[in-house]
């Protein structure tokens, strides 16, 4: 059986779990792929004593994996923009193959690089980056190539759903985040999944993917649940919702919408039912109707099972010297659309709002007078006497479908009156019918 040499970039949690897959798995790996893949190099800033790397050299410089002339496939593990990207453009204009973890990259500098792969017809192949073990990349390009997708959304971030999940259980956000850390689960930088960005570069990836257009992170919206209270989760769920951060993605006829947010969700879809570290997400095709792809979205072998995957395929290119590639974005370059993002002021939903009222006589008559002047209609509106204090008390509404817009002029006047406190809080709802 031929060997194709692998050297890995960066031993992580992510590296170090696909250096331990691909040994203890090697004899079934090989099987699968019709070759040997044989770690021939381990690179990383910072060793670790508690792998067992045996004979395979270690090196703290990450370019003795991309100038060794024996590798044919550079696994990208280091995380990050710049050094990476570097890492990634050196081992392309080397002509080597490359396999990555890294969203962040690919949604960034995707693009780009792809570009440069092209014109040297290496691959670069990315399943891990996006939702961690789920091979829901190959099923979108490949499963799937039969659909015009339209809506791709899901829980694309397993550190903000373990942290809303525990929440729910009455747990503080600082004390889970905390615990997600020390699991592995979380980026270098947690902002990166509070705030939706690490699930804003998945759903760039995602969309560009599923819709055939250009990668357009910059472009998207996001907003992250450092602002979720317990307070408003219970109150979902008094209303029949649970508070999921949701990536989603429509494809319309005007452009696409991109946009990461917490969203209520009906506590009777499958969406709401995905709790801990787990994610899922649903595509919606033209042939084949709703489907939805779901398991655990972040861990060192959960995401060593997508690198592992792509090795396999790169390998079995390698050693058949085929020079058949699946087009980078599921699509060739030249049938990608350029449509454009929408604002978030076209985007149409429902909306929870949280209005902090004074109990004066007509305030419920001014708010509603305000939605419908906006053409907002309420679903249900909640005002418990038992939450009265400081003469304020909370006003939960739910709104049906209305264009953000709209919803921005409503808000604006709400807080310009006299009887309320502070700040409207909104979230979004959807029903996925
Ligand atoms: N920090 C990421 C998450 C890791 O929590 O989903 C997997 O991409």
């Amino acid at each position: 059986m031929k060997d194709v040499n692998v050297g890995i970039c960066g031993l992580g949690t992510v590296g170090g779990g696909t250096f331990n897959v691909l040994t203890r798995n090697a004899a079934i790996i090989a099987g699968r792929a019709g070759c040997n893949i044989r770690i021939a190099r381990v690179a990383s800033r910072h060793s670790r004593d508690d792998l067992d790397l045996g004979n395979v050299p270690f090196s703290t410089d990450i370019y003795d994996v991309v100038n060794d002339p024996s590798i044919d496939i550079v696994v990208e593990l280091i995380g990050g923009y710049d050094a990476a990207k570097e890492l990634v453009l050196a081992a392309i204009a080397n002509g080597k193959h490359v396999v990555t973890a890294n969203k962040a990259l690919i949604a960034v500098h995707g693009n780009e690089i792809f570009d440069a792969a092209e014109k040297t017809g290496v691959v670069v192949a990315y399943e891990a980056g996006v939702a961690g073990g789920i091979p829901v990349i190959k099923s979108v390009r490949e499963g799937l190539a039969a659909n015009r997708i339209d809506t791709i959304a899901g829980i694309i971030n397993g550190t903000g759903n373990y942290i809303l999940t525990e929440m729910r259980a009455g747990r503080e956000f600082g004390e889970v985040l905390k615990e997600a850390q020390a699991l592995g689960y979380a980026e270098a930088d947690p902002t990166f999944d509070v705030e939706g960005i690490d699930a804003a570069h998945k759903l760039t990836i995602l969309a560009a993917s599923g819709f055939g257009v250009p990668l357009q992170f910059e472009k998207g919206f996001t907003e992250g649940i450092s602002g979720i209270t317990p307070y408003d989760i219970s109150h979902a769920e008094l209303l029949g919702y649970r508070v999921k951060h949701l990536g989603i993605a429509r494809r319309r006829e005007d452009g696409i919408e991109l946009r990461v947010h917490p969203t209520l969700v009906p506590q009777s879809h499958l969406i709401a039912q995905v709790d801990g570290v787990l994610n899922a997400v649903l595509v919606d095709g033209d042939a084949v109707g709703q489907t939805m792809y779901y398991g655990p979205g972040a861990g060192d072998e959960a995401t060593a099972s997508a690198v592992i995957a792509d090795i396999v395929d790169v390998a079995r290119a390698v050693s058949s010297n085929s020079q058949q590639r699946i087009p980078y974005l599921g699509f060739t370059p030249d049938a990608l659309e350029d449509l454009p993002v929408l604002p978030m002021e076209d985007v149409q939903s429902a909306y929870y709002l949280r209005i902090q009222a004074f109990d004066h006589p007509g305030v419920l008559a001014k708010i509603a007078a305000i939605l419908s002047e906006h053409g907002i209609n309420i679903e249900s509106i909640m005002q418990k006497e038992s939450e009265f204090k400081d003469g304020r008390i909370p006003v939960i509404i739910l709104t049906h479908t209305v264009q953000e817009r709209q919803m921005n002029l409503a808000i604006d006047e709400m807080e310009s009156l006299a009887d309320i406190d502070g700040k409207v809080v909104r979230i979004r709802a959807e029903n996925f019918n």
